[in-house]
């Protein structure tokens, strides 16, 4: 259903975000392979990660939900059924990697699928990693994508040392997860260092993961139940903060914040941006840091954003567009590839749409080039189905002049069911 921008003046107020989405699905899935009960504090209930959720229940997992809350009764690595059907888990991407990782060490077959989107998320690399451990995984178009197709282990697997040349979080913590069922230790090193949230989360489950320069080793240990506590997403909170810099007079504080170096370039882009934001780490003793972000509205300069900062801020990059069409001065976001495999393409996507509202954008082969500032001017825009697409051009919708109107927002759910809820109590 086609969705009309409002209009408001400006942002103002404290936002608590919704719990992160990269750390539920993780703290969901290490507590249905523990060994007795575990508690999930502010889980988030947002499509992705009900996906997770679904999944496990269909292999027996007991879930017992409570609002925001789980209680998960573990029974042990090897605990997993095989499920009746096959798994559909929607358009999450996340579940997808990380359960094909589980599922390639069990004893029963399975099959995972999705939506239209999911099905065009690339699963070769990953696939190729799995089976030199000794797993028998299959996928479709040459195992180039979903369905994926797991086979029973019938030698258990044996352990890895490699180097992924896709730089993913996805598949660094599938291979870990995988890596819990093998015969020896498994090293993976990243050419870059990519959002850690797996191997903290198995540190707290009792697991002896450790990290030595760049590799993360992993020697296969039972986890344990434990009590988890969900913290703020950062990559929901970067909406608000995107929309609180470009309108003028906006104040914004952020509580209660997932504050993990892994996840926080967007806020280095912005305070190089020129941004006012001030980051106060408050927690740093948890198994995941938090803190609080303030920013107001701040004239803005382009920069160039590249290589480990580009994958800090991987899920932002559309945010860091749409703020270098109004900043002063040439925008680069470089080594950004990755982004052509999300749901949807999003250097194409955010090149078009953003051109559609008058922006100077232009696609490159693994990148975006952005003059500014230009004023944007109302127009019809598409979301691809693609949740950041959709908030960020709501987002640009708003400082557009005349009206903006995008084809469909329903896709929002997929992480951040409250977007409009939110919206409507911090915007005057
Ligand atoms: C995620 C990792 C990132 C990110 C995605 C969530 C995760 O993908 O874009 O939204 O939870 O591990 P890749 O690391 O595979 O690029």
């Amino acid at each position: 259903m086609s969705f009309l921008v409002p209009n408001i003046r400006r942002i103002y107020g404290r936002l608590i975000p919704p719990p992160d989405k990269s750390i539920s699905h993780r703290a969901l899935m290490l507590s249905a392979l523990a060994q007795g009960k575990s508690e999930i504090k502010n889980f988030l209930r947002a499509e992705d990660c009900l996906a997770t959720a679904r999944a496990l229940k269909m292999m027996g997992v007991e879930i017992i939900e409570e609002k925001n809350n789980l209680c998960v009764s573990g029974q042990g690595l090897f605990s997993l059924k095989k499920p009746s059907h096959v798994l559909d888990v929607g358009d999450s991407g996340t579940t997808l990697r990380l359960l094909t990782g589980i599922l390639s060490a069990q004893k029963f077959s399975s099959v995972i699928t999705g939506g239209d989107s999911l099905v065009r998320r690339p699963v070769k690399e990953l696939l190729y990693l799995l089976r030199s451990m000794g797993a028998h995984v299959e996928g479709h178009e040459d195992d180039s994508y979903p369905p994926v197709h797991l086979y029973p282990v019938t030698k258990k697997l044996v352990a890895i040392t490699c180097k992924p040349s896709t730089v993913s979080a996805q598949i660094k913590s599938a291979l870990l997860l995988a890596g819990l069922y093998v015969e020896g230790q498994t090293v993976i090193q990243e050419t870059i260092h990519t959002r850690d949230h797996t191997e903290r989360l198995l540190k707290l489950f009792g697991a002896a993961v450790r990290e030595v320069d760049s590799k993360v080793q992993l020697t296969p240990s039972e986890l344990q139940g434990q009590s988890v506590t969900i913290p703020g997403d950062i990559s929901a909170a970067s909406f608000f903060i995107t929309l609180a810099l470009l309108l003028p007079e906006s104040e914004l504080e952020v509580e209660e914040v997932g504050l993990n170096f892994t996840r926080t370039g967007f806020l280095d882009v912005i305070q190089a941006m020129g941004a006012t934001c001030e980051i106060d780490p408050l927690i740093k003793d948890s198994y995941e840091p938090t803190g609080r972000i303030f920013v107001k509205a701040s004239p803005l300069k382009g920069v160039t954003v590249s290589k480990e900062l580009t994958i800090r801020t991987i899920d932002e990059l559309p945010l860091v567009a749409l703020l270098a069409t109004q900043a002063h001065g040439e925008t680069k976001i470089l080594d950004a590839g990755n982004l052509r495999f999300k749901e949807s393409d999003r250097l194409k996507a955010v090149a078009l749409e953003l051109s559609r509202l008058g922006a100077h954008i232009e696609e490159e082969e693994s990148g975006l080039v952005i003059q500014g500032p230009t004023p944007l001017k109302g127009a019809k825009v598409k979301s691809y189905h693609d949740h950041r697409m959709a908030m960020m051009l709501m987002l640009a919708g708003m400082i557009s002049e005349g009206e903006t109107q995008i084809d469909s927002i329903e896709c929002i759910s997929k992480s951040f069911p409250n977007f409009l809820m939110v919206l409507g109590k911090l915007s005057e």
